[in-house]
C-alpha cells in the first residue's frame, strides 16, 4: 500500500492525488484521501484506481492539510468502505495505515463493548477510534496512547480536527519518509511520491512517532538531500514502466559492474561486504533468500557460487525459511536479495538469522532500505528506481551482483586467475549482448502474440536453465494471467508430459552447454505429442530436426548465459500481456513491495 501526506500553504488534494498516482505500484485496488479545511475533515475514497478517485472528487474539497492512500487489500475486500482513509465516524480523526494490526480482532471487540460501531472490515479502522478515544492532551500523545495497545506493523499518518496545524506520523515495520519543502512538509511511504517536490528527506526509524507542521517536524532525525533524477520516476515516451525498465538494462548492468572489476587479479572488489580474506575463506556454505523473482534469481546465484567458488549453495523462498526453524550456522554466508529492500518476508528472515548469530549480506537495490540497514554488509544493485511490478532491470542486476560475489569468493579459494579474467571479460560483454537481445523486440512481439492465445504453457529448462524457466513462467503468468508452469526438462516424462497437446506450447531453455543433447532428446518427446515448441538457444545449436521456433541469444561464458536467456522471456511476457490488453505495470492482485506477511 502507499501513503502520502501534505501540510503547507497549497491546496492539498491535487498534491495528494499526484503523489498517489506515483505510488500506485504499491497497491491499486482502492484509493482515498482526506483533507482538513475550514469545515473540518472531508473524506473521498473508493474502490478502483486513483484516476477514478480524481474523476469523482467533489468540487469543494479544499484544505491545506491532507493524507492519501492507495490500497492492496489484506483484511477485507477492495470496496469503497474498506478503502482508506478511515475515520472515527464523527469527523474528528482520519488515518491512513500500511501494515497489519495483529490484535485487531481483540481491539474490535473492545471497541464494540464500549459501544463503538465500526464501518469497515479492516484492521486499520480501529486505529482511528483508538486515537479519537484517547484522553491525552496532544495529538502525538493520543497517537502514542493508541499505539500502546496495538500489536503489529504500521506506517501511519493521522489528522485531527482539533489540531488543524499538524499531522502525526508513526512507523513500525513499514517505511515512512518525511520530505522537507519551503514552509511546507510532505510524508510518503515511498520516495517516488516525493521527488517532484523535494529531495531533502528523513527516513523514520521503527518505533518513531513524529509531529509534522508546515514549518518542520519534531524528530531528532537528520535530513539528507538525495541525488535523484526525478525523471527516473516517469515512464517518458514508453507505454509502461516495464517497457522503459527493460530497455534500461544495458545501462543498469554497466552501473552495477562499474568500479568493481579487477582485471589484473581476475577478481571483483566488493567493498560493502565488510569481510576480510580470512573470513571469506572460512565460509563453508552460502544460503540465498528472497521472494518471487528475487528467489528465482537467487537460484541462478546459487549456481554461480557453486560453479565459480565451489561452495555448496542454495536458494530458498524467504517466506518459507523462517517458519521451519532453520539451522543457522556460523560458517554459512546468508544472502538476502531484494529489489525494494522492504519485502517483509525477506526482512523477517534476515532478522531471524541475525538473532541466531548468523552473518547476512544484502543484494538490494533501494539504498538505505530496511533490509540494507539490517544486514552486516552488502552489494547495492544500482539499477535505479524500478516501478513496474514485474522486475526486469533489478533482476538482471541481481544476477550480476551474484556473479561479482561468486567471483570474489572464488578468487580467494580455487578459481584460477585465468578463469577470473575469462569471467570478467564475459561480464564486460554482457551489457552489449543484452542490447542485442532487446533489439529482437519486434520478432519476439509477434511470437508473444501467438503464445498469448494459449490458455496454458510450460516453461522448461534444466540445471542452469531451470531457474530461467521459473522466472520466465513467473513473468508470463503475473502479467498475462495465462497459466504458465515451470518444470525441469528432465522431469517432464515423470508427470506433466500427460498434459502436452497441440494446445499447450512449451518454451524450452536450451543453451549450448554440456546438457544440450539431453535437452534436445527430451524435447523430442514433446514434439512427438505435437506440443508446439519455442526454443531459447544459441546460434548453430543442432535441434535434431525438432519442429521448433527459435529465439537465438548471444553466447557468453556458460556460467553467465542464464541472464541472456532470461531477457527474451521478459519481452515475451510483456508483449503477450500487451496483446491481451492488460495493465502491464499493475497486474491484478499483485503489488510491487509486499510489506505485510
Ligand atoms: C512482490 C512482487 C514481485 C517481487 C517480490 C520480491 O511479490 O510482486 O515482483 O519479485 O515481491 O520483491 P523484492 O522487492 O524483495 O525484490
Amino acid at each position: 500500500c502507499g501513503i502520502v501526506g501534505y501540510i503547507g500553504s497549497q491546496q492539498a488534494a491535487p498534491i495528494l492525488l499526484e503523489g498517489l498516482t506515483r505510488l500506485e505500484h504499491r497497491g491499486y485496488d482502492s484509493a482515498g484521501l482526506a483533507v482538513l479545511g475550514g469545515t473540518g475533515i472531508k473524506v473521498a475514497k473508493r474502490a478502483g484506481r486513483v484516476r477514478d478517485l480524481a474523476d469523482g472528487l467533489p468540487k469543494r474539497f479544499g484544505g491545506k492539510v491532507g493524507i492519501g492512500h492507495t490500497r492492496w487489500a489484506t483484511h477485507g475486500p477492495a470496496n469503497d468502505v474498506n478503502a482508506h482513509p478511515h475515520t472515527d465516524g464523527k469527523g474528528r480523526v482520519a488515518i491512513v495505515h500500511n501494515g497489519i494490526i495483529d490484535n485487531a480482532s481483540v481491539l474490535r471487540q473492545r471497541l464494540a463493548d464500549e459501544g463503538v460501531e465500526l464501518a469497515s472490515d479492516t484492521d486499520s479502522e480501529v486505529l482511528a477510534h483508538l486515537i479519537a478515544g484517547s484522553e491525552a492532551d496532544t495529538l502525538e500523545a493520543k497517537v502514542r496512547d493508541a499505539l500502546s495497545s496495538v500489536e503489529g506493523t504500521y506506517g501511519l499518518a493521522v489528522m485531527h480536527a482539533d489540531f488543524p496545524d499538524r499531522l502525526v506520523v508513526a512507523r513500525n515495520g513499514s517505511p515512512l519518509i518525511v520530505g522537507v519543502g519551503d514552509r511546507e512538509m510532505y510524508v510518503a511511504s515511498d520516495l517516488a511520491a516525493l521527488v517532484r517536490h523535494t529531495t531533502t528527506v528523513a527516513h523514520l526509524e521503527d518505533g518513531e512517532i513524529t509531529t509534522i507542521t508546515a514549518g518542520g517536524f519534531t524528530s531528532a532525525r537528520e535530513t539528507v538531500t538525495l541525488d535523484i533524477d526525478p525523471d527516473a520516476y516517469d515512464a517518458g515516451e514508453h507505454d509502461s514502466f516495464m517497457h522503459k525498465e527493460m530497455l534500461e538494462q544495458p545501462a543498469a548492468a554497466e552501473r552495477v559492474l562499474r568500479g568493481r572489476l579487477d582485471e589484473r587479479f581476475g577478481t571483483a572488489h566488493l567493498g560493502g561486504l565488510n569481510m576480510d580474506a580470512r573470513e571469506t575463506r572460512a565460509i563453508r556454505r552460502v544460503k540465498i533468500l528472497g521472494c518471487g523473482s528475487a528467489y528465482y534469481v537467487g537460484q541462478m546465484g546459487a549456481s554461480l557460487v557453486e560453479e565459480l567458488a565451489r561452495i555448496p549453495a542454495d536458494a530458498e523462498a524467504a517466506s518459507e525459511f523462517r517458519y521451519r526453524n532453520p539451522i543457522i550456522e556460523p560458517d554459512t554466508l546468508y544472502v538476502a536479495v531484494s529489489q525494494s529492500g522492504e519485502t517483509i518476508d525477506t526482512l523477517l528472515a534476515v532478522q531471524e538469522i541475525r538473532r541466531k548469530g548468523g552473518r547476512v549480506i544484502g543484494l538490494v537495490n533501494v539504498v538505505g532500505s530496511a533490509i540494507a540497514r539490517e544486514c552486516d554488509g552488502g552489494i547495492y544493485l544500482h539499477a535505479g528506481p524500478e516501478v513496474a511490478v514485474a522486475s526486469t532491470k533489478a533482476l538482471t542486476n541481481m544476477f550480476l551482483g551474484f556473479a561479482l560475489l561468486a567471483l570474489q569468493l572464488g578468487r580467494v579459494r580455487d578459481l584460477s586467475i585465468a578463469d577470473g579474467r575469462r569471467l570478467i571479460a564475459g561480464l564486460q560483454r554482457l551489457p552489449g549482448q543484452i542490447e542485442e537481445v532487446l533489439a529482437q523486440e519486434d520478432a519476439l512481439a509477434e511470437l508473444a502474440g501467438r503464445l498469448a492465445e494459449a490458455e496454458s504453457l510450460f516453461f522448461v529448462g534444466r540445471v542452469r536453465g531451470f531457474p530461467v524457466a521459473r522466472e520466465g513462467a513467473q513473468k508470463f503468468k503475473e502479467i498475462s494471467y495465462r497459466h504458465a508452469e515451470a518444470y525441469q526438462t528432465s522431469e517432464l516424462k515423470h508427470g506433466p508430459l500427460a498434459l502436452i497437446s497441440p494446445e499447450v506450447p512449451t518454451v524450452a531453455i536450451v543453451p549450448e552447454d554440456e546438457l544440450t543433447d539431453r535437452n534436445v532428446g527430451a524435447l523430442h518427446e514433446i514434439d512427438a505429442r505435437r506440443g508446439p515448441l519455442v526454443v531459447v538457444t544459441h546460434d548453430g545449436v543442432d535441434l535434431g530436426g525438432l519442429a521448433a521456433e527459435r529465439i537465438v541469444v548471444p553466447r557468453n561464458e556458460r556460467e553467465l548465459d542464464p541472464i541472456l536467456l532470461t531477457v527474451p522471456l521478459q519481452l515475451l511476457a510483456y508483449h503477450a500481456a500487451l496483446r491481451l490488453g492488460h495493465d502491464i505495470d499493475k497486474p491484478r492482485n499483485l503489488a510491487k513491495s509486499v510489506t505485510v506477511e
